[in-house]
C-alpha cells in the first residue's frame, strides 16, 4: 500500500480539495483508494457521508494513524491519501512520517509561499520527499508562476511543474459529495487533476490498471 499526505501549516491552502479530488481520480482508475482525515473538522468524512459511496474516508487521529494504515494495507488498499489539518505541528509532522510521498498545497501568493518553509521542515525532519502544489491560481493574477517556481527551486523546494487553478467547480462538486471531475467530466478542473493525479502516481510507482478518466471523457 501506498501513502499520500496533503499537508500545509497555512489553513486554506486546499489540502483536502486536492485530497479528495485525488482519491476519486485514483478510485476512477482501478485503484482500491481510502481518505484517512486527521482534521478534527472532518471535512473529508463530512464529504464521504455524503458521496455514500467509494472512496470512503475514516476519521482518525495521530494516534490511531499507524492502526489506520496497517487495517488498509491488510484490508487490500492501494492507496491511503491523509488529509491533515492546519496549524497542528505534531499531528502534521506524524503525517509526513507515514507517508511516502507528500503534497503541499499552496495558494500563489507572496504570503502563502512566505509560508512554505514550516511545512517544508517538517517533510525534511520527517526525511520524506515533499513537493509543493500551486492550488487555487488565478488565470488573470499579475503572480508569476514560473518566477515563483524558480524561487522555491531556488530554496531548494521542489514544486509540482503544473498548477491548480481557481475554479467554482472545485468547490461545487463538494455539495453533493462529489468532485470537480464527476460534475464537469471534460472540463478543465478534470484535466488539471488528471495531470496532478498521473504525476503523482508516475513519482509513487503505483500501477494504473484503469484509466477511464480525462482522455476517454
Ligand atoms: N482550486 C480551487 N478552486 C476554487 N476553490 C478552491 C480551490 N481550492 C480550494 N478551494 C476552496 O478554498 C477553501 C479552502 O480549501 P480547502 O478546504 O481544500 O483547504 P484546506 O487546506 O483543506 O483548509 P484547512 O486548512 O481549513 O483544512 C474551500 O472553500 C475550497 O472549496
Ligand atoms: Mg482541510
Amino acid at each position: 500500500m501506498h501513502t499520500l499526505a496533503l499537508v500545509s501549516q497555512k489553513g486554506g491552502a486546499g489540502k483536502t480539495t486536492l485530497a479528495l479530488h485525488l482519491a476519486v481520480a485514483a478510485h476512477r482508475a482501478g485503484l482500491q483508494v481510502a481518505i484517512a482525515d486527521l482534521d478534527p473538522q472532518s471535512s473529508a468524512w463530512k464529504w464521504s457521508e455524503r458521496r455514500k459511496d467509494h472512496p470512503e474516508a475514516v476519521v482518525t487521529s495521530a494516534e490511531q494513524l499507524d492502526h489506520v494504515k496497517a487495517q488498509g494495507a491488510a484490508g487490500g488498499l492501494d492507496l491511503l491519501i491523509i488529509d491533515s489539518a492546519p496549524h497542528a505541528d505534531r499531528p502534521a509532522l506524524v503525517a509526513c512520517k507515514a507517508a511516502d510521498l507528500i503534497l503541499i498545497p499552496c495558494r500563489a501568493s507572496i504570503l502563502d509561499i512566505d509560508a512554505i518553509g514550516q511545512t517544508h521542515d517538517l517533510t525534511t525532519i520527517a526525511r520524506k520527499p515533499s513537493w509543493v502544489v500551486f492550488n487555487a491560481c488565478n488565470t488573470s493574477t499579475e503572480f508569476d508562476l514560473e518566477e515563483a517556481r524558480a524561487g522555491l527551486r531556488e530554496r531548494d523546494v521542489p514544486v509540482y511543474p503544473g498548477a491548480v487553478y481557481q475554479r467554482v467547480s472545485y468547490a461545487r462538486g463538494f455539495i453533493p459529495g462529489r468532485t470537480a471531475q464527476e460534475i464537469e467530466p471534460g472540463g478543465r478542473a478534470a484535466s488539471e487533476i488528471d495531470h496532478l493525479f498521473r504525476w503523482t502516481a508516475d513519482l509513487m510507482r503505483l500501477s494504473l490498471s484503469q484509466t477511464d478518466s480525462i482522455e476517454a471523457a
